[in-house]
């Protein structure tokens, strides 16, 4: 299969042909969505409470996602593959952006990267895109600015789509390829796709974007936790997962397992 390229995105978008784009986190996972014909997987620092067992994504670094990421990387023969930038890797400025950047190019063969922030973060994009890194942008609720946003709201309401718009202008100035808006009502997402050359993709942005976007674990049944309500389960793992467990635990108590035919 050709790989997907940044072209792609530009393609779909002209010709009105919807992106599609998962988190992965492994080369399992990573092999089944790229050979089901996903677009994008995104190595998302969603991983901090995904793998790694953290509350939320702040703890999360690059160290613990560039392992991750290569393992994506490696799995994938047309998928794109997206590195997340995470918290304090690229806030500090320019310099530290790219730094981090070239990290997951060179490290683990990522084929763009993706950092929060719309106006805050053009610098840093204009940069990483100057070195010849595609960049992914991701505006509307950030998860990791949780903390300084009060907490998991919706952005781009009311007023606040004035700033949702300035944002979306800015990382399309920037020159970033393609843009998340996340948690974001679906007729403000509508306003960005029709104001951007981009292609806009949405986790939590409703049908009006040119792609869209979910964690994998969420979207497969795996999470146990709460999950947003933007979510639709498309399996339930947890369920298939916990009583392949229960029945095979049974099994080895009842002798059922191993038998001859699984002994040497
Ligand atoms: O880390 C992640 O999974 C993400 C997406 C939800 C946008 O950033
Ligand atoms: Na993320």
């Amino acid at each position: 299969p050709k790989r997907v390229r940044t072209r792609h995105f530009q393609n779909a978008k002209r010709d009105g042909i919807k992106i599609t784009g998962l988190t992965s986190y492994d080369q399992l996972t990573a092999r089944i969505f790229d050979e089901a014909g996903i677009d994008f997987l995104l190595v998302g620092d969603s991983a901090g409470n995904n793998v790694l067992g953290y509350e939320t994504t702040l703890p999360v670094t690059v160290d613990e996602l560039i392992p991750l990421t290569r393992a994506v990387a490696g799995a994938v023969q047309r998928a794109f593959v997206v590195g997340d930038m995470p918290f304090g890797s690229y806030e500090n400025g320019p310099d530290e952006a790219l730094h981090t950047a070239i990290r997951f190019m060179k490290e683990a063969g990522a084929h763009a990267v993706k950092l929060e922030g719309g106006e805050r973060s053009h610098k840093q994009i204009r940069r990483i895109v100057g070195a010849g890194i595609p960049v992914m942008a991701h505006i509307g609720y950030t998860p990791q600015s949780e903390h300084g946003l009060g907490g998991h709201i919706i952005q781009g309401r009311g007023e606040g789509v004035k700033q949702l718009l300035a944002d979306a202008k800015a990382v399309q100035e920037a020159g970033a390829f393609a843009v998340v808006l996340e948690m974001v009502p679906a007729d403000a997402a509508r306003q960005v796709t029709e104001l951007l050359d981009i292609p806009t993709i949405s986790v939590g942005g409703g049908p009006h974007c040119d792609g869209q976007l979910l964690v994998w674990t969420d979207w497969a049944g795996l999470t146990t936790g709460r999950i947003p309500r933007f979510v639709k389960q498309y399996a339930n793992l947890a369920e298939v997962l916990g009583d392949a467990a229960k029945t095979w635990r049974a099994d080895v108590a009842s002798g059922a397992y191993p038998t001859d035919e699984h002994s040497y």
